[in-house]
């Protein structure tokens, strides 16, 4: 897969690029990245990327013209791009919309600052408009660091062979079961002593009853879309029911 981002901040990737899962999937040769300065694209001494807003208002808008040059660069070579502007009025991001993103060929991440992007840029040069959450940030440049760790560990290979994002919280449609290392005691708090037993089809059973009461208890929301069993739905049931009745 190969990402690029087009930004006015091109050396915000070198480090959180330098490690990590992300690093191990472009020395594997698995991912491509590359930054693009914007400034590149401009054709004035200041290499001027913003101006102020028509009608008036605080804050500078991004100009259309550097984009689209940039953009219409990219799209003249092989494979196509799927370009993304990432923006806090676009879809939000989850582990739905990063599997489909996972499947692109070639992914172009967009990045705006100061208050905005020109409305055209939206209309006439992006494929989809993602958020990565709802909060404003100082500009797309974080999101879309989120956006490509979250995005490249559905690419195959990526996580080591055996590993799957597809095993992660939320794909699952559940928040994750605790997890526990030696020391078998540590300050007072033991280690379940169903995961010490080695008998696998219970520790199973309890990972995914953990993983059921976490859920309701902390995020009943995804309850909604999960699989579960009628059983489950039951226990769930119980879970959702003493917590109400300790928050009254
Ligand atoms: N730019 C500013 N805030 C953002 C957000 N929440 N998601 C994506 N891009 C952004």
């Amino acid at each position: 897969m190969i990402i690029e981002v087009l930004t006015i901040f091109p050396d915000f990737f070198k480090s959180p690029l330098d490690a990590g899962v992300i690093r191990r999937a472009i020395d594997a040769g698995l991912l491509e990245f590359r930054a693009l300065d914007l400034r590149d694209y401009t054709h004035d001494r200041h290499r001027t990327t913003d101006d102020r807003p028509f009608g008036g208002g605080e804050g500078m808008v991004m100009v259309p013209g550097p984009i689209f040059e940039a953009v219409d660069d990219l799209r003249s070579c092989e494979p196509q791009p799927f370009v993304v502007m990432l923006s806090p009025r676009g879809r939000l991001l989850d582990q739905e919309i990063a599997r489909e993103l996972a499947s692109e060929k070639r992914l172009v991440f967009l990045c705006g600052r100061y208050e905005g992007i020109d409305e055209r840029v939206a209309r006439g040069c992006v494929d989809m408009e993602l958020s990565i959450g709802d909060y404003v940030l100082s500009g797309g440049e974080t999101a879309a660091l989120v956006a490509m760790e979250v995005i490249t560990r559905f690419v195959p290979g990526v996580l080591g062979c055996g590993t799957s994002a597809e095993n992660d919280s939320f794909t699952t449609g559940l928040l994750e079961h605790p997890q526990y290392t030696r020391p078998r005691e540590f300050r007072g708090m033991k280690v379940p002593e169903v995961l010490l037993g080695g008998n696998h089809k219970e520790i199973a059973a309890w990972r995914r009853s953990e993983a059921l009461r976490i859920t309701a208890q902390r995020r009943p929301d995804l309850l909604k879309k999960a699989e579960l069993t009628d059983d489950e739905r039951r226990i769930v049931k119980d879970y959702l029911e003493v917590d109400s009745e300790h928050s009254v």
